[in-house]
């Protein structure tokens, strides 16, 4: 698929942090051509590949395609340098964390489509997982960004604003909770006796060999558990902790709850921008 794929020309990426970088990483290590992008950034730090300029007026022929990489924040400052460059041809896809198309379609209105992705930091090895979400791109825009977003990892449509946010709580965010739990077992062994160092290494890859054996073979992790732990076994003791009361269940879904909250407020703050 990548040997054919093809960045729009020209493309342009306003802004280039920790998503966008990882969006180029992960493009450049499949082997894509970054030769397309122009990527506009205040701090005219040279990425390599792509060309970087810092001003709108400095980026050249009006884009095809425009990847927002910002801070939701900073669309109130940037939108209004940004719309004049737009046309019908143009489609805005936007990595801003729970600013909703409406919000968006308000600020930027000459774009031809407006294109949700909620991305994780794992796309910078093209192990991501990204859900994408429009009101209004044709079948040409959604097949040419599920190519380009599958370049990455896992993509996928979503049927509404509700099911991207619901993706981005468990997969946006998830590489911060699944690093948490993974430091959590290198502390556990490391009050067994084990070094930090390999206490570390040994967390970090029984997570990895068990996600990896899981998805090679299709397994649940109901069935994971249930092969690993016998029964009357060590394992099956440990498992009874975790499993007394959800405890871990119900930490998980308060965590979540509560990053989802935090979502809501931004698409409120997002809204009352414009409409305030
Ligand atoms: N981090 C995550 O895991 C994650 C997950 C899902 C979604 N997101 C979303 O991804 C977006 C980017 O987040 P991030 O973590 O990559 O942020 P970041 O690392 O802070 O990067 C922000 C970028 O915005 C650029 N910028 C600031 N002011 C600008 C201006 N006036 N014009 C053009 N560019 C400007 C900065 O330019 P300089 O580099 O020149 O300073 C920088 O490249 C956010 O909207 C966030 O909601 C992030």
């Amino acid at each position: 698929m990548t040997g054919t794929l093809q960045i729009p020309d020209p493309t342009w990426f306003v802004g280039c942090g920790n998503m966008g970088g990882a969006i180029l990483d992960g493009w450049r290590t499949g082997g894509l051509d970054l030769s397309p992008l122009t990527i506009i950034r205040p701090s005219g730090i040279p990425v390599e590949g792509a060309r970087v300029v810092t001003s709108f007026a400095a980026a050249g022929p009006p884009p095809s395609l425009v990847v927002l990489a910002f801070k939701p924040q900073k669309l109130d400052e940037i939108a209004p340098g940004l719309r004049q460059y737009l046309s019908a041809r143009t489609v805005v896809v936007s990595l801003l964390a729970g600013v909703e198309t409406a919000s968006l379609r308000q600020r930027l209105p000459g774009a031809a489509a407006i294109v949700r992705a909620s991305i994780n930091l794992p796309v910078a090895v093209r192990r991501g997982v990204t859900g994408l979400y429009s009101p209004d791109a044709d079948g040409s825009t959604r097949e040419q960004l599920n190519n380009l977003f599958s370049a990455l990892g896992f993509a996928m449509w979503m049927a509404d604003e509700q099911k991207l946010a619901a993706l981005g709580s468990v997969a946006g965010a998830g590489p911060a909770y699944v690093a948490r739990f993974i430091a959590a077992l290198a502390k556990a062994g490391v009050k067994r006796g084990l070094t930090e160092q390999i206490a570390a290494t040994l967390a970090l890859e029984t997570v990895l060999g068990t996600a990896w054996m899981a998805a090679t073979n299709k397994e649940s992790m109901e069935s994971v558990a249930r092969r690993v732990a016998s029964p009357n076994g060590t394992t099956e003791v440990g498992l009874k902790v975790l499993d007394h009361d959800h405890v871990l269940d119900e930490l998980v879904a308060v965590t979540i709850d509560a990053a989802a909250q935090r979502g809501a407020e931004l698409a409120e703050e997002a809204k009352a921008g414009v409409d305030g």
